[in-house]
């Protein structure tokens, strides 16, 4: 995979999460004990979406990050306010001060669930030092702010509908995608994903949408997430998001993508719903998905429009996107069918191994297609009547006395 250079340093660190202090260490070295802190700090924030409580515009809260390595204590200061930003250096007069290990904030923030800290991170409150402040707005505040901070090093599941909701994304309350996604994603969000969506969402405003991206940059910790758009989405690149311009359905666009950033483990396709581009996509990325990976299409009903290329009445035209995930699943059961000599199943066939439907939306998962038929004596072809009285016959000799 060739990823942006600010990218793959994110993806070092997510990589060595799960590794002793020394692996730890030694990806810190390779980017920097500051960049390091940096990367931290940013996911912490972004997790924590400090913009949503109110009344932080008016009265803005600060807190010192002072995570220990190498010797020195290297501090980042937070200041929630209307917008969230994060700088090196100490913070002037923070309410609390977030502080532990560096190496034990990589696993907190990109280990997989129940890595091992050391020293798990704590948070050291200032603010209730102070009897006169405790019970203060400011303090009310700083307390939601800095629990939303520590919020982001657990490795809790999120509730997926909530996310949507806070994100933008209508994945949840236009559609009721949510508690499928959540069926079919939270065994996989403990792994260090690639994942790819077609359709970032807020269509010709480049600093409208990307909710769907940052449901799956919280869903899962350890992922690398690509989002493409027909328009350009890059004000909403942020830390472990990146957005690339392009058509899902110009086939050499997609492929040369997937050569760069794949392989990839998810792909998600949420972007024009035109029949033709559903299915060219498919065709484009489906050879990128990695063996248990998971191809997932969106808002099937447009199958049924003829405004997309659909129709209603050819249920199982292979131009539709229905029709097209039909012919697939007789792919999924080529072994069953006797087919000339020399036949070779393409891609899907050979890979398709289960499949999931729900309303508008379906899953496919990929793996090897490789179970075999039942054996070939069992006859395929109905019996003839002599043929039927031979197995009657054999069938009696063959019973135990
Ligand atoms: C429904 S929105 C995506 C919503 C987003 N995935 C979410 O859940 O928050 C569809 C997006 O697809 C984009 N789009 C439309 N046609 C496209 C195409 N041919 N190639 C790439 N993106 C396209 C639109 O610009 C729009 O932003």
């Amino acid at each position: 995979m060739t990823l942006p250079p600010e990218q793959a340093e994110i993806r070092d660190l997510i990589l060595a999460s799960d590794g002793d202090d020394a692996r730890i260490t030694a990806a810190v070295a390779e980017i920097g004990t500051d960049r390091a802190a940096a990367v931290l700090v940013d996911e912490l924030v972004s997790r924590a979406d400090l913009t949503e409580i109110t009344g932080l515009a008016t009265t803005p809260v600060a807190f010192d990050i002072a995570l220990e390595h190498d010797g020195r204590v290297v501090h980042r200061h937070v200041r929630a306010g209307g917008d969230a930003e994060h700088a090196p250096g100490p913070a002037a007069d923070p309410a609390a001060t977030v502080e532990g290990r560096l190496v034990d904030f990589v696993r907190a923030v990109f280990g997989p669930a129940n890595a091992l800290c050391d020293r798990a991170p704590r948070i050291r409150w200032h603010l209730l030092d102070d009897p006169t402040l405790s019970f203060s707005d400011t303090a009310r505040l700083a307390l939601t702010a800095g629990k939303r901070l520590l919020q982001g090093l657990s490795q809790q599941p999120v509730d997926l509908a909530e996310l949507s909701l806070r994100t933008g994304s209508d994945k949840w309350g236009l559609h009721y995608y949510t508690p499928h996604y959540a069926r079919h994603f939270e065994p996989l969000r403990d792994r260090p994903l690639t994942i790819l969506e077609l359709g970032i969402g807020g269509y010709a405003n480049p600093a409208k949408g990307g909710g769907s991206l940052r449901i799956w940059k919280r869903l899962f910790r350890r992922a690398m997430i690509f989002g493409v758009d027909i328009y350009d989405k890059s004000p909403l690149r942020e830390g472990r998001i990146h957005t690339v311009q392009g058509d899902q359905s110009d086939p050499d666009f997609l492929t040369s993508l997937a050569e760069r950033i794949g392989p990839i483990d998810i792909v998600i396709d949420d972007g024009s719903h035109r029949c033709a581009d559903v299915i060219s996509a498919f065709h484009a990325l489906y050879p990128h998905v990695v063996p248990g990976g998971l191809y997932v299409i969106e808002d099937l009903q447009t199958s049924y429009w003829p405004g997309y290329g659909g129709s209603a009445e050819r249920l199982d035209d292979p131009a539709t996107s229905m029709g097209f995930l039909k012919r697939l699943l007789d792919g999924l059961h080529h072994r069953e069918c006797e087919l000339p000599d020399g036949h070779v199943p393409d891609v899907a066939a050979r890979t398709l191994v289960g499949a999931h439907f729900y309303h508008n939306l379906a899953f496919l998962e990929k793996a090897d297609n490789a179970e075999p038929s039942l054996p070939s004596w069992i006859p395929r072809r109905p019996l003839s009547e002599a043929e039927m009285s031979a197995v009657a016959a054999q069938t009696a000799t063959d019973e135990p006395a």
